[in-house]
């Protein structure tokens, strides 16, 4: 490949997935994020917490330069991916999008059949190259056998996604994700619009990919950070308060902020 990739060659193995220096962003004259500077273990499962309005989509989104879309949206320092800082001119966004994938609060699959949604981002980052019906059967089996649905919708590939259950919608927009083998996948309170038993379906397979994949997931549930996640950045109004392992920072918090917060004295 000799396109420019935000990544360095897999034989890198960098330790971080991705770390920020001195990150400011503004939204116009508001500020959100301030001097955030972590450092994401690679292959390791992250959660993000803190009160509603502390940045915590903020943080994400930037990670994979969404919220540039905004056009009012200011950063100053760096989110380097695999030691690369994404917002360098030489970055490619289609590039960036292919190694950080992302799934959001609302399960979003495209209007089109299972098989379609498995198939749509796997088109758009192979420029169309899709290859024969075969290889695309097995690219559709592979992701929804990861992601534990292709017992249950092999035989229905072509139904809308739409009519699946909300838990299957977030696990197939997950599995959409890992046809173009991305590195880093953030997740913003991917359980969300779930009911419990659909929670403990998507936090499972989270803990399945775990390893294989980055994942940094914000979550308002205390107790999906504490069993979903190695480690734990807990934030509040725009600032990194603390960034421990996930059962240290429960346990033995360091700041006052913190056990405040885990013990439910904020909103
Ligand atoms: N598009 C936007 N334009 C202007 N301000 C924004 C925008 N998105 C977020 N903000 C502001 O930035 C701050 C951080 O918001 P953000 O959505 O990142 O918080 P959050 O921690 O994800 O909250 P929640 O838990 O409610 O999802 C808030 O004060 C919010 O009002
Ligand atoms: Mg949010």
């Amino acid at each position: 490949m000799s396109t420019a990739t935000a990544t360095q060659p897999e034989s890198a193995s960098p330790r971080f997935a991705i770390q920020t220096s001195m990150l400011d962003l503004w939204y116009g004259t508001f500020q959100a994020l301030f001097k955030v500077n972590l450092s994401i273990k690679r292959g390791m499962i992250t959660s993000l917490i803190g009160p509603s309005g502390c940045g915590k989509s903020t943080f994400l989104r930037s990670v994979n330069r969404i919220n540039e879309r905004l056009g009012y949206v200011r950063i100053e320092g760096t989110v380097n991916v695999f030691d690369k800082n994404i917002y360098d001119e030489d970055v490619e966004l289609v590039q960036l999008r292919k190694q950080v994938g992302m799934v959001f609060q609302r399960p979003n699959p495209l209007p089109a059949s299972i098989r379609e949604n498995i198939l749509y981002g796997y088109k758009l980052h192979t420029r169309s190259h899709l290859g024969s019906r075969s290889r695309q059967d097995e690219i559709v089996e592979e992701a929804l056998t990861q992601v534990l649905l292709w017992d249950k919708v092999k035989d229905r590939l072509h139904v809308k996604a739409t009519q699946l259950s909300l838990e299957e919608q977030q696990k197939l927009c997950i599995a959409r994700l890992l046809p173009v083998q991305p590195q880093i996948l953030l997740m913003d309170e991917p359980c969300s619009a779930l009911d419990p038993k659909g929670t403990e379906a998507v936090e499972e397979l989270i803990w399945e990919l775990a390893g294989k994949y980055t994942i940094l997931i914000v979550t308002h549930n205390m107790a999906q950070a504490r069993r979903a996640s190695e480690e734990c950045i807990f934030m509040l109004m725009g600032k990194v308060v603390e960034h421990s392992a996930t059962e240290q920072l429960f346990v033995t918090p360091r700041t006052k902020e913190t056990a405040d917060y885990i013990e439910g004295r904020y909103g």
